[in-house]
C-alpha cells in the first residue's frame, strides 16, 4: 500500500451540484440532519435507498456512523489495520486485479476478526489516493452494492472508511474477470457454452438493475467489471458510475460522460444523456467480444480493426460473413446457429438509435433461447481453415471486404474517461 497520502479532499465543494442531483436522482439533496435521513430509510421499506449527498461531505467518522447506522449488520464496518492484516499488507503476492480505483488483494476472514462472520476468501479493493477516483466513487459502491442484493451482483462484505483511505471488501470470485479469460494468452479458451452461460448471468444482472424499483444505469459494462463464481456464473462488480436512472417523465439523466472509450454509448459520449439503453449498448460490445474474442478497443491492431464496432459491424448480419470474425479460439467449436442469432442480437444492442436497441428481458429471452442449439461448426464443416487465413481466422478477402466498409467508422468521439 501507498505510504504517501494527501489530505482527502471532499470531491464536491456544493452538495447541489447538478452532477450530485443525478447520480442518485430523487433521494440527493442537501445533507439532511439525522432525523431526516431516518426518514428517508423509513420510507422505503422494501427497498431503502441512501442519499448520495447524505454522506459526501462528511468527516470518515460521521460517514462510518451513518452508514453503520442505515446497514446495520448487513455490511461490516472494518478497520484499515485488519484489512491489512488479512491481505499481508497489501502484498503483490496476493494480488488479483487492479483498476482505476487501485489495487485488488485477496484475504480471508473469519470469526476471529468479527463475530459471527463467515469463514471465507474476500477480495479487498484498496483505493489509489493518488488515482483519479476517489470518495465518490467508493461511496456509489457502498450505497449501491450495499443495497442491492442478486445472484448476479457481486456481494459487498464490508467497507473501511478511515481518514483519507477507503477500501470495500466483497466475496472473492475464484475465476476473476472475463477479461482475463477471454484475452489473456495463458488463459483456456472459453467454450461456447460457458460464453453464454456468462453472456445470460451478466445480462441477469443488468436486468436487475435496469427493473428495480428505483431503475439503475451501472455505466460501466465491461469484461473486467463481469467477475466469475467457481461455476462461472457471472456477477456484476465494481459500481463507482452506477447512476440512478430517470424518474417520472424524464426520459434520461445528464451527466458528465464516463466510462470506457470502446463501451460507452455514442449518444451519451456526444450529449451526456445516459439512460438504460447506454448500459444495453455496452452489453452489445461484450457480446461482441465474446463472439470474436477481440477488445472492443485494440490499439496494436491495424488502424481499420481498431474499433471491434466499427470493424465488425458488416458481418454481423451476414450469416455467410460471420465466421470470418469468430473467436479463432474456438477451433470451430460453436454452435453456427446460435452464434448466427448471437450476432443479430449484439446487432440491435449497438444500434445507433437507442430506441432500436432491446430491453434486457428481451435479451436474456434471445439467449436462453440459444442454449437449445446443440450444432458445431465442426461437425457443419463451416470452420474455414485457410492456410491464408489472418490471425482472427479472416481470410484476405474477407478483410478487403472490410475496408470498403470502412464508411461506417464515424468520427472519433471525445474519448470518455478511462477506467478498468
Ligand atoms: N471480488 C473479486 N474477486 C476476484 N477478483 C476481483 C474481485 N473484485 C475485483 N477483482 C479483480 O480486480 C479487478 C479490478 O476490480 P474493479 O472492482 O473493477 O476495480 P476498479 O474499480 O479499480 O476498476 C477486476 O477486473 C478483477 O480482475
Ligand atoms: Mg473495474
Amino acid at each position: 500500500m501507498r505510504e504517501s497520502s494527501k489530505p482527502w479532499r471532499p470531491f464536491t465543494s456544493n452538495c447541489c451540484s447538478v452532477e450530485d442531483q443525478t447520480i442518485f436522482g430523487n433521494f440527493s439533496k442537501c445533507r439532511p440532519s439525522r432525523s431526516d435521513f431516518s426518514k428517508d430509510i423509513a420510507e422505503l421499506p422494501s427497498f431503502r435507498r441512501l442519499s448520495f449527498s447524505d454522506l459526501s461531505r462528511s468527516s470518515s467518522t460521521r460517514i462510518t456512523e451513518d452508514l453503520a447506522q442505515s446497514f446495520g449488520g448487513d455490511l461490516y464496518d472494518f478497520q484499515v489495520s485488519e484489512l491489512r492484516a488479512i491481505t499481508h499488507n497489501f502484498s503483490s503476492n496476493f494480488l488479483l486485479g487492479e483498476g482505476g480505483f487501485g489495487t485488488v488483494h485477496k484475504g480471508y476472514i473469519d470469526e476471529n476478526l468479527r463475530q459471527g462472520l463467515k469463514a471465507q476468501a474476500v477480495a479487498v479493493k484498496l483505493l489509489d489516493i493518488e488515482g483519479l477516483q476517489g470518495h465518490r466513487e467508493w461511496l456509489a459502491e457502498v450505497i449501491f452494492l450495499g443495497q442491492l442484493r442478486h445472484p448476479n451482483l457481486v456481494k459487498l462484505i464490508g467497507y473501511c472508511c478511515e481518514d483519507e483511505q477507503r477500501l470495500l471488501v466483497y466475496e472473492f470470485m475464484p475465476r476473476g474477470s472475463l477479461e482475463n479469460h477471454l484475452f489473456k494468452r495463458i488463459s483456456i479458451s472459453l467454450p461456447w457454452g460457458t460464453r453464454l452461460k456468462i453472456a445470460i448471468g451478466a445480462a441477469k444482472g443488468l436486468a436487475f438493475l435496469h427493473g428495480a424499483e428505483k431503475p439503475v444505469i451501472y455505466r460501466d459494462f465491461k469484461t473486467s467489471n463481469i467477475l466469475l463464481d467457481s461455476d462461472f456464473t457471472a456477477k456484476l462488480s465494481d459500481f463507482g458510475l452506477a447512476k440512478m436512472g430517470p424518474e417520472g417523465s424524464n426520459t434520461h439523466v445528464t451527466t458528465r460522460v464516463m466510462g470506457t472509450y470502446g463501451y460507452a454509448a455514442p449518444e451519451y459520449v456526444s450529449t451526456g444523456h445516459l439512460t438504460t439503453k447506454s448500459d444495453v449498448y455496452s452489453f452489445g460490445v461484450v457480446l461482441l467480444e465474446l463472439l470474436t474474442g477481440r477488445r472492443s478497443m485494440d490499439k496494436s491492431r491495424p488502424k481499420s480493426e481498431q474499433n471491434l464496432v466499427d470493424w465488425s459491424k458488416p458481418y454481423l448480419r451476414s450469416s455467410r460473413r460471420l465466421r470470418y470474425i469468430m473467436d479463432p479460439r474456438f477451433s470451430g467449436q460453436y454452435s453456427v446457429k446460435g452464434a448466427k442469432e448471437m450476432a443479430v442480437l449484439t446487432s440491435k444492442c449497438i444500434s445507433l438509435n437507442p430506441k432500436d436497441r432491446p430491453r434486457m428481458p428481451a435479451v436474456i429471452e434471445t439467449l436462453e433461447s440459444l442454449q437449445n442449439f446443440k450444432d458445431m461448426a465442426v461437425s457443419c464443416g463451416q470452420w474455414p481453415v485457410s492456410p491464408k487465413s489472418t490471425k482472427n481466422g479472416v481470410s484476405p478477402k474477407a478483410v478487403r471486404s472490410e475496408s470498403r466498409y470502412g464508411s461506417y467508422r464515424k468520427s472519433s468521439p471525445v474519448a470518455p474517461k478511462q477506467k478498468a
